[in-house]
């Protein structure tokens, strides 16, 4: 039997599964990643941009890369690797998906259980006075840089930056979701920014079988990966969804 279609016996035969994802199940949608050759921290150091610290110290130049990331992520449509899933949520499959992205692409494609361990782009807040905003484009293009309008200080986008902490009740659900899953999809993620990477780990403890889309092997193709699918996410998710229809 091909891999793909022994997948998609295990999904079919599954009682919950998980997606856990990142940057990778997005670059088809034109989101670089942010590792690697073309990734964005190729060009930006993580560290001055996407700190708290940095931050709170030089928001111009942070808003200066916030800029260039809404730009793409305004653009972007979700590719065959989020419609499957959201497929497979529709078919009563796929129970949730936990994913380190901040594109909201997941809930375009139709899932509908999406926690977002790193926030979303679609409010700015105020770290000053706690006001919350929607996204707009001419608010993100005021310069230097958005400011709330209750207190004029620097609006920040509600994603989580280096330096500070996820919010409780989402580390939580999401760690639930690892722990009641029997298979966990990992897709698209180079598996090093914790707490979030420590996920694939605590099914894998719960005895999930774990399968791997990705272009290059990560910590968990070695250690906890029971398939590894070494391709596109969306050529592989389509190929694996074409056997669960069958
Ligand atoms: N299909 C599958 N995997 C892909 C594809 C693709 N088309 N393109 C790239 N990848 C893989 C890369 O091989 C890499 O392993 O996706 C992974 C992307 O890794 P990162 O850029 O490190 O993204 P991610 O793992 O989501 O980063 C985690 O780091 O900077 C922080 O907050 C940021 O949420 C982000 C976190």
């Amino acid at each position: 039997m091909n891999l793909y279609k022994e997948i998609a016996e295990i999904i079919k035969n599954s009682n919950y599964v998980v997606a856990f994802t990142g940057a990778g199940i997005s670059v088809e949608s034109g989101i670089p990643p942010f590792r690697g050759a073309q990734g964005l921290w190729s060009k930006y150091d993580p560290m001055e941009v996407a700190h708290i610290e940095s931050f709170l110290k030089n928001p111009t130049k942070v808003w200066e890369m916030l800029r260039e990331m809404f730009e793409v992520v305004f653009k972007a449509k979700p590719n065959p690797a989020h419609i499957v899933l959201g497929k497979l949520e529709k078919l009563g499959y796929l129970k949730a998906v936990i994913t380190q992205n901040i594109d909201g692409l997941h809930q375009l494609a139709g899932n509908t259980n999406v926690i977002e361990y790193h926030g979303n782009c679609r409010w700015l807040l105020c770290l000053k006075c706690g006001k919350k905003e929607p996204v707009k484009k001419e608010l993100i293009e005021n310069l230097p840089y958005p400011i709330c309008k209750d207190c004029k200080n620097p609006l920040k986008p509600d994603v989580i930056f280096f330096g500070e902490s996820i919010p409780f009740e989402i580390m939580q659900k999401a760690e639930n979701e690892a722990k009641s899953c029997d298979v966990m999809l990992i897709i698209g993620t180079s598996g090093i920014v914790y707490p979030a990477a420590g996920l694939p780990y605590i099914a894998k403890s719960n005895n999930a079988i774990i399968v791997e889309i990705n272009l290059e092997e990560t910590p968990y193709t070695q250690s906890i990966t029971d398939y590894f699918l070494k391709d596109k996410a969306s050529e592989t998710l389509s190929k694996i969804f074409h056997y669960i229809g069958s």
